[in-house]
């Protein structure tokens, strides 16, 4: 073959890569640092988030507060209630979080998408099932773990979280992983990754290896399922993050010898 066309192979394959990641993830768009927030502390400290202009969001009572919740039922009930955590898609529903309430292992994603929406838990869609066998590769059950969103309803189009829908959300999420406590937490994609790491970082940097999160918890990332399933190449990395995953849970739970 003549070098001609392994450039031209390569450049097909290369468009054919940015066409599948901007069908995930939206159109390419550089993250808005000018919001980044650098201290978690900024987060937890603004109990009343931002909401948008032009909505008529009803000032929010002390017990509407993520951290008031002393159990997952309670946060439940508040974010059921809670306008801040919606989208500009109407008639959503809450996709609150699913699996066992004492899991070491939490594994986070970035939205609800269709069918997310329509059946009020994550990952239930194409994702989800190969998420499922992705737990099987590693001995779990969807009901070992815990799974959650960093958004809570469904963003129109499956476009990206903007960084404003996330700060909103953020709050009851780390209530929700305060009231868990996982020892580990698996980022799926680069949207959960790079939320909960603040960092602009691309996934090839963050995936394979435990970063610390909050004291006695642990986070990895890797590839988003719906990547893996638009690009099977990523099969193999996210296979090698997964049985490092399994190997440190081992270590930390005591678990299989
Ligand atoms: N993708 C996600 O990030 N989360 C879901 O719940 C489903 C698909
Ligand atoms: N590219 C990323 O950065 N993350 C994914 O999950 C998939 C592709």
């Amino acid at each position: 073959m003549s070098d001609n066309s392994d450039d031209h192979n390569l450049i097909r394959t290369a468009k054919e890569f940015l066409r599948l990641e901007a069908e995930l993830y939206g159109r390419f768009q550089m993250p808005d640092i000018s919001k980044k927030i650098n201290d978690e502390s900024d987060y937890l400290s603004s109990p009343e988030p931002d909401i948008p202009d032009g909505t008529d969001a009803k000032p929010r009572s002390k017990s509407d507060l993520p951290e008031s919740a002393k159990t997952l039922d309670e946060l439940l009930d508040i974010c059921l209630n809670s306008d801040v955590l919606r989208t500009d898609l109407t008639g959503t529903r809450l996709v609150f979080g699913t699996g066992n309430p004492d899991a070491d292992l939490m594994l986070i994603g970035e939205a609800p998408g269709f069918q997310e929406d329509k059946q009020g838990e994550p990952f239930v869609g194409p994702a989800g099932q190969l998420l499922n066998k992705i737990l099987a590769a590693i001995s779990f059950h969807r009901q070992d773990v815990y799974i959650a969103n960093i958004l809570k309803h469904r963003p129109p189009n499956n476009r990206d979280p903007l960084p404003e829908e996330r700060d909103r959300s953020l709050p009851y999420l780390f209530r929700q992983i305060e009231l868990i406590k996982p020892k580990l937490i698996l980022c799926l994609g680069r949207v959960s990754a790079q939320t909960l790491l603040r960092t602009d970082e691309p996934m090839k940097d963050l995936r394979c290896r435990f970063h610390p999160f909050r004291e006695g918890i642990e986070l990895m990332a890797t590839f988003h399922p719906a990547a893996l399933l638009r690009n099977p190449a990523l099969k193999r990395a996210t296979w090698e993050d997964v049985q490092l995953l399994r190997k440190r849970y081992n270590e930390l739970t005591g678990e299989g010898g």
